[in-house]
């Protein structure tokens, strides 16, 4: 049997000394926060502890740089990192010194002034759009910071950007340990799953997921599709769907290969054969329980059915590494959260190996309490698809590319 080619070994950062250094750490702080400024979730960045404490308590000076959202080159007050730096000084029981700009006069003297054992935190990187463009002076001035560059923003690692791969052509780089693990159990789930393998897709759109759909097609032995693209995909096999949203021809072409390509490979694709109707998406909304074609012309689908909900359930039960990536149904609002909780449940009591990926999924687990009953729980929505695609992360491959 044809073996794939060896990837070659990331270099973790424990594998280089860093007492008295100082360390340049691209984290992913990019988390949620509500009008006040506070953290609404700040799964991210407890993520990043093992190896700020790592660097801390091996005598380095940690300089940690992120993004906030997409300010677009502006400096926008309510996309400021100084509401984190403070978190993160709660949550390692020391404080972290705020800088507010991540290069330039200001953040080269808080950094010379720093000493082995400070935590920094750079301003928000993207308040400067050279970040987002990847520019070779940033990074230079980036780089100018730190000896070395730890990458460990594995929800970023999908962007080329100079805070996270053009940084590394200037800097002897590594992994941190959670950029580290995520490419283990990613890595782990397409290339040597237990089976069977079952993935349990939703969102919106069939084209947001076509990449990631073709290659689970190859490796799964089931797909349970949820969510709006449900529709696409029952609309693709000439099922009427009422008023549910249905994506165009194109979208339907889509969901029609990966049917076809779902055959060839001997994966089973299940659709919901019922649904939650309601004519708008409204907490108060007057809902219909009803076969997938007997939902009316003047309502949508916006949860899958109970007799769905049992049909996946089943399927998950059976399974021995289970992937889920989006919701069911519109789970913000109660009367189409259903689908998503029972899922979520279900993922939650499989005795085999769980990744959920993605924000929405993620939220949901956070949201229903179950987030520790989940093998691994990524970080990363769009890097944990681009990386289970098979595409080549720039964060990575910088990494590999650095002087080392
Ligand atoms: C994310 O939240 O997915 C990452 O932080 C990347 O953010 P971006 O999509 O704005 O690059």
């Amino acid at each position: 049997m044809a073996t794939a080619p060896a990837r070659p070994a990331l270099p973790v950062i424990s594998s280089e000394p860093v007492a008295g250094k100082r360390v340049l750490v691209r984290v992913d702080f990019n988390v949620p926060l509500d009008s006040s400024g506070r953290i609404t979730d700040d799964t991210r960045i407890r993520a990043a502890l093992e190896t700020i404490e790592y660097l801390r308590r091996n005598d380095a000076t940690v300089i940690l740089m992120s993004h906030l959202g997409r300010p677009q080159g502006k400096v926008v007050a309510e996309l400021s990192l100084r509401p984190v730096a403070e978190h993160l000084g709660e949550l390692i029981g020391r404080p972290v010194m705020f800088v507010s700009d991540c290069v330039g006069d200001i953040a080269e003297a808080a950094v010379r002034d720093a000493q082995p054992g400070d935590v920094l935190l750079l301003e928000n990187t993207r308040y400067h759009a050279a970040d987002t463009r990847n520019d070779p002076d940033f990074a230079r001035q980036l780089a100018r910071l730190g000896d070395l560059f730890v990458n460990d923003a594995f929800g970023t690692a999908h962007r080329e950007q100079g805070s996270t791969s053009g940084v590394a052509r200037y800097l002897p780089s590594f992994a941190g340990f959670l950029l580290d693990r995520e490419i283990a159990q990613l890595t782990h789930l397409v290339d040597a799953p237990n089976r069977p393998f079952v993935t349990i897709v939703g969102g919106l759109k069939v084209a947001d997921k076509i990449g990631v759909l073709e290659r689970l097609v190859e490796r799964c032995d089931a797909i349970l599709v949820g969510g709006a693209m449900a529709f696409t995909f029952l609309a693709a096999k000439g099922i009427h769907v009422g008023g549910s949203r249905v994506e165009d021809a194109a979208g339907q072409d889509l969901a029609r290969r990966i049917l076809a390509s779902a055959d060839d490979h001997r994966c089973t694709i299940m659709l919901p054969i019922d649904a939650i109707a309601a004519a708008a998406i409204d907490e108060q909304a007057q809902v219909l329980t009803c076969a997938v074609d007997a939902i009316p012309d003047d309502m949508m689908g916006l949860d899958i059915g109970p007799r769905t909900r049992e049909l996946y359930a089943q399927r998950l039960r059976e399974a021995h590494t289970v992937f889920w990536n989006g919701p069911m149904g519109v789970f913000e609002c109660a009367p189409f959260a259903e689908g998503t909780r029972a899922v979520a449940h279900a993922v939650a009591s499989c005795p085999g190996t769980t990744v959920v990926g993605g924000g929405d999924s993620v939220a949901a687990i956070q949201q229903f309490g179950l987030a520790d009953r989940i093998s691994h729980v990524s970080t990363g929505g769009g890097a944990s698809l681009a990386l289970l695609e098979g595409a080549n992360l720039p964060g990575i491959t910088a990494i590999l590319a650095s002087p080392q």
